[in-house]
Order: C-alpha cells, then sequence, then structure tokens
C-alpha cells in the first residue's frame, strides 16, 4: 500500500493514515500522500494494463490495498463516442465517460469501494454515510457484498426510485428531515460518537481518492492520451477536484501525452454554491438547495472552494443551468447518444453547451462528458415523454388507419 500518510490540504501538517475526517490543528481536509519517486519506478503503462478491469489496476495510486477478492468491483466503465451529439453541438469529438455502468449505476460505487477497504483495514463492521442518493445505494451493495452492516441518511424528499435503490439491498434508512445539509451534520456529529465508517466523513479522504479513477480510466481508455475538456456535474465538489488532481498524477508519473485537460463543472440553478463563487471570484456561500438535480443539492461544499480553484487552474469554468433545461438536456441526450443519464447528467450536458456558447471549448476539442447516474432512477423529468399511442392488435388496421400520416 503506497500512501505513506494523511496530509492537511490547508496547513499541510502529516497526519497517521486513520479513520479522521480532518486536520486536527485547523480543521482542513486531509489527503493521502504517496511516494512518487517510488511510483514512478513501479508504475507504468504496462503495468496498469496487466491489472484487473476495474478501479484496482490502479491500486498503486490508492490509499488501500486491493481485496484479494474483489466483489462487485466497480471502474472501467465504457468511454462511449457520441458522434452524433458532437456535430449537433459543433465540437470535435465527444465522448461519454458511462459510469452508469457501475454495480450501483453510478459513480459513487467507485468512492465507496475504496473507503470499504479502508473500514475493512481497520476493523470496521459498520459503514455509513449521508446521501442525496447515490452514495446510500452504493454504501447499501457494497455492505451487502462485503458482509458489513450499513446504516444511511436520506433527505426526507428523496426520489422514490433512489430509496428503492438503496433500500433492496438492506441497510437501515433514516430518512432526515430537512436537506442533505441537515444529513451531512447529523453524520459529522454521530462520527465521533458511533464506531462506524462514515465514508464521507470519517473516511472521506480515502473515499474522495476514489474519484481519481475516473481520470486515469479516460486517460487510459484514450491511448494514455489527455482529452481537451472534461465535463463534471458538482454538489460536494470533490468530484471535480479529484479528477482534476488525477490527471496530474498521471502528468508526475509521466504516463500521459498532452496537457491536463480544461475541467468545466455544472450545478443547476436551485442549487449554484460553487458556480455562484467561480463566477463571482468569491469563496463558496452556503445556499439552501431547492434543485429537481436532488443528487446535486448540497448547499453547503465541503470541496467548493477546491473545486473553484481546480477550475481557475486547468481553464475550465463552472456554469449554471436552469431548472427547466435538465429534463430537455436528459432527453436530448438520450436521443442523440442512445444514453439514458439522471439529472446530474442533465446539467453536466447543460454545462457542456454553456462552455461551448461562451467559446470555452474549441471547435476542434477533444470533450469527454462524465455520466455518473443513471436515468431510470430520476424519471421523473422526462416523464412528459411518455405518451404510448393506443392501438388494437391488429396488423391490417394498423398498416390502414395508424400508419397513415
Ligand atoms: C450522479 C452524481 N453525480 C455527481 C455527484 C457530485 O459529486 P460530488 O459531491 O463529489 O461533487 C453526485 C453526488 O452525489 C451524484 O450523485
Ligand atoms: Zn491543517
Amino acid at each position: 500500500m503506497p500512501a505513506v500518510s494523511l496530509s492537511c490540504r490547508i496547513c499541510s501538517i502529516e497526519h497517521p493514515l486513520v479513520a479522521t475526517g480532518s486536520c486536527s490543528r485547523c480543521f482542513g481536509p486531509l489527503d493521502p500522500t504517496y511516494d512518487w519517486d517510488a511510483l514512478r519506478a513501479r508504475v507504468s503503462r504496462a503495468s496498469i494494463e496487466a491489472g484487473p478491469a476495474s478501479i484496482w489496476r490502479y491500486a498503486d495510486l490508492l490509499p488501500v490495498a486491493a481485496p484479494s477478492d474483489a466483489r462487485l468491483a466497480p471502474g472501467m466503465t465504457p468511454l462511449h463516442p457520441a458522434p452524433r451529439l458532437a456535430a449537433e453541438l459543433g465540437i470535435g469529438e465527444l465522448w461519454l465517460k458511462l459510469d452508469t455502468a457501475n454495480p450501483t449505476h453510478s459513480f459513487k460505487d467507485r468512492v465507496v469501494a475504496v473507503a470499504a477497504r479502508k473500514a475493512q483495514e481497520l476493523g470496521l463492521e459498520t459503514l455509513s454515510c449521508s446521501s442525496t442518493g447515490n452514495l446510500a445505494g452504493a454504501v447499501a451493495a457494497r455492505a451487502a457484498a462485503e458482509g458489513l452492516e450499513a446504516v444511511v441518511f436520506v433527505p426526507s424528499d428523496l426520489e422514490p426510485e433512489k430509496l428503492a435503490a438503496a433500500a433492496v439491498y438492506g441497510p437501515r434508512i433514516f430518512a432526515v428531515a430537512g436537506t442533505y445539509d441537515h444529513c451531512s451534520r447529523l453524520s459529522v456529529e454521530l462520527s465521533f460518537e458511533l464506531p462506524w465508517g462514515f465514508v464521507n466523513v470519517n473516511l472521506r479522504s480515502y473515499y474522495a481518492e476514489g474519484s481519481k479513477t475516473i481520470a486515469y480510466e479516460i486517460a487510459e481508455q484514450l491511448g494514455w492520451q489527455t482529452p481537451d475538456a472534461v465535463v463534471i456535474p458538482i454538489a460536494s465538489g470533490a468530484l471535480f477536484h479529484k479528477v482534476g488532481q488525477g490527471f496530474n498524477e498521471l502528468a508526475t508519473l509521466g504516463l500521459v501525452d498532452g496537457s491536463a485537460p480544461s475541467l468545466f463543472g455544472g450545478q443547476a440553478a436551485g442549487c449554484e454554491p460553487v458556480a455562484v463563487a467561480f463566477r463571482e471570484g468569491a469563496r463558496v456561500v452556503p445556499v439552501r438547495p431547492a434543485s429537481i438535480a436532488r443528487s446535486l443539492a448540497i448547499g453547503n461544499p465541503a470541496d467548493g472552494d477546491f473545486a473553484v480553484a481546480t477550475a481557475r487552474a486547468t481553464g475550465g469554468a463552472i456554469h449554471t443551468v436552469a431548472e427547466d433545461e435538465i429534463g430537455p438536456n436528459m432527453e436530448h441526450l438520450a436521443a442523440t447518444t442512445g444514453v439514458f443519464g439522471e439529472t446530474a447528467t442533465g446539467v453536466t450536458l447543460g454545462a457542456l453547451k454553456a462552455a461551448v456558447a461562451a467559446g470555452q471549448v474549441g471547435r476542434q476539442a477533444r470533450v469527454v462528458l462524465l455520466v455518473t447516474g443513471d436515468g431510470l432512477k430520476t424519471p421523473g423529468p422526462v416523464s412528459n415523454t411518455y405518451d404510448p399511442i393506443m392501438i388494437e392488435a391488429d396488423a391490417d388496421a394498423f398498416l390502414e388507419q395508424v400508419l397513415v400520416t
């Protein structure tokens, strides 16, 4: 296991690799540190390519040892070309990173797989989280696969499909009166009292590292080349920030050709604290969310300021997408690519359209859009498309009457 310590992102002091959510000196977030000289000597394109077809092919760059029995392993999801939509948008190449192909149909399986390994290393028997929906399902499924207990906290107005997609694995589900931010505060308080692995609290440093594997996979799947731009939905900002870190690490190791991509983020108008901070050049100011993109409805985003910094450092931007564009964007993606992404993906496509309209993505650009969650879990905004034509089971009538235009 190559990680050597946890280091504070703010004050840089080092901490041991234990279950601790923040720096004891300044409360800053903690990131695992690695011995990059040792990794440069050991990790090559060939060594990665010889690994398993999952996130565990990048185990050298993760803060936990790969499981010897990798059940339900996430990762190596398809990178799917979308030439029809690229042509419509007027960009050179568009690729969809289909994280809907993970075991519980979202990118959260990546982060949970890493956090659960750490929980097991530390002997913790209960896996817990506060969730906007997808994380609850990923935690519940991972616990079921590994024989751990699962306890999840979700906002009480969660979509019924998301609730069912978590409940089926048998976790204890607590529907909290309030928003995600209330769930989050509750789980932070409980993490000081209970011997549980809260994946996005006391295991957050390990959990967040799982998102780096999206960057690694994109580069590997493009033949160890970087794209020009990657478009990413933002809730807490952890995914956005860690994808940026992942591309930087590949460059540090000399594994990739091309410069780091510009990262573009999307937030829905009903919950846009990170997009506002980017536009105004200010720190993130928490809001009370009111968005149909419930998976992105985090009003007090833990990594929001880091996401803003990542967007600036990479020459990208963070855009706001109108609430009434989210459903039509889900339909547009589905009808032009065959991919049904969730509400978060409606936001992501909106961010790409905004970046193209602003001239931030070149006409020749090679762009990757992350499809981080599955539309089947959030069908509400596209239910207006469901309007079948009622007919009799009669071929003659069909040919003579129905097909007549
Ligand atoms: C489908 C989907 N996409 C993107 C995100 C954003 O992730 P982050 O909180 O790391 O910004 C989430 C978070 O719940 C999500 O469920
Ligand atoms: Zn600190």
